[in-house]
């Protein structure tokens, strides 16, 4: 079984090959045409992946030496993400499966996220039991998803209004920082002092979570310090970071722990861009350890955006036998 996966939802063009579950190569081009913005823009990220989809496609299926008549099944993101972004990969996907006559399967770009846990690469790693609560934590979007099985889960919690990586991004924007600003967050944190500035602690019943206050109480803090003295931002920007991340974390964390009490799971999982934060990281494993539970985060180069989860995704609907038509249509939500 050969699927070639393909994800196009937002700001990365990628492509991967797996051979009976088995990732054989995975390709990523990103977009710096964003980093002047201060954000993805919908229409400049529509036109860098119709640039960049024949060549990464083309150099996934090399790299794992797979001609494209072998491939078996066309796995894509049809969604959520920015509609025009979803239209390349999902019109680039639909012709290449009706060329090649062969199955098409649609896949849920957050569903994806989480069976990340599951590529298989020639390196051992244990993968999570079912059922385990999986916090995923992306630019878009902040779940606590319960995972019953590859295609059986429950959203549990979601983010009020802003996602852990938009308050990452909004955050490094305030201090001045290019686009995607979530890693040089997690850079400049590193000799910070995390609990200098405290920021609000929402008070949210349930497992959802809210980002805006504390994406405010920052913006605010920030404002005050530079009118009081402009060299604010640059003397303080370790303690800063590390503080606007700490809170976030601490946001996060509260809410894993709670739930993962609540619903009796021994296993806990994290995947989506925002699980490559070093701090996050780092507590999501003090705190498994300290519960006694097993804690799960894939590598780097599969937490943020990739066609190996989607090739993953793909391979679980394809068992399943869940195929869809040459008419598929992308949806953003
Ligand atoms: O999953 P992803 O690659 O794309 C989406 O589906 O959104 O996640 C991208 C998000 C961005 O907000 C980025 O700033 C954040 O993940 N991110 C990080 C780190 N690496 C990526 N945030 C904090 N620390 C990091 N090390
Ligand atoms: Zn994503």
């Amino acid at each position: 079984m050969i699927i070639l996966g393909i994800e196009s939802s937002c700001d990365e063009t990628a492509a991967a090959v797996l051979v009976d579950g088995t990732l054989r190569s995975n390709v990523v081009a990103g977009q710096d045409v964003h980093a002047q913005w201060g954000g993805v823009v919908p229409e400049l990220a529509s036109r860098a992946h119709q640039e960049h989809i024949v060549p990464v496609v083309e150099a996934a299926l090399r790299a794992a030496g797979v001609d494209r008549h072998d491939l078996s099944a066309i796995a894509f993101t049809q969604g959520p993400g920015l509609i025009g972004a979803l239209l390349v990969g999902t019109c680039f996907a639909r012709s290449m499966a009706q060329a090649l006559s062969i199955p098409l399967l649609g896949v849920d770009h957050m569903q994806a996220h989480i069976l990340a846990h599951f590529i298989r690469d020639g390196v051992e790693r244990p993968t999570p039991e079912f059922p385990f609560l999986n916090l995923t934590v992306s630019g878009g979007h902040t779940l606590l998803v319960l995972v019953r099985s590859p295609l059986d889960m429950e959203v549990l919690g979601t983010t009020l209004d802003d996602a852990a990586g938009e308050a990452f991004d909004k955050g490094a924007k305030v201090l001045g920082l290019p686009y995607p600003g979530g890693p040089l967050v997690d850079k400049h944190a590193l000799g910070g002092d995390p609990r200098k500035y405290v920021l609000p602690m929402p008070q949210i019943t349930g497992a959802d979570m809210s980002f805006s206050g504390v994406k405010t109480a920052f913006n605010n803090l920030v404002q005050r310090g530079v009118q009081a003295d402009p060299a604010f931002t640059t003397r303080e920007l370790p303690h800063l970071c590390a503080s606007l991340q700490q809170s976030i974390v601490d946001i996060l964390l509260r809410k894993v722990h709670r739930t993962a009490r609540r619903t009796g799971v021994r296993h806990v999982a994290m995947s989506g861009g925002v699980s490559a934060n070093s701090a996050l990281r780092s507590q999501f494993q003090a705190m498994a350890d300290r519960e006694g539970w097993q804690a799960h985060v894939p590598p780097l180069a599969y937490c943020t955006d990739n066609g190996a989860m989607i090739a993953m995704a793909g391979h679980f609907l394809l068992e399943a036998g869940r195929t869809v038509g040459l008419d598929a249509v992308p949806h953003t939500r």
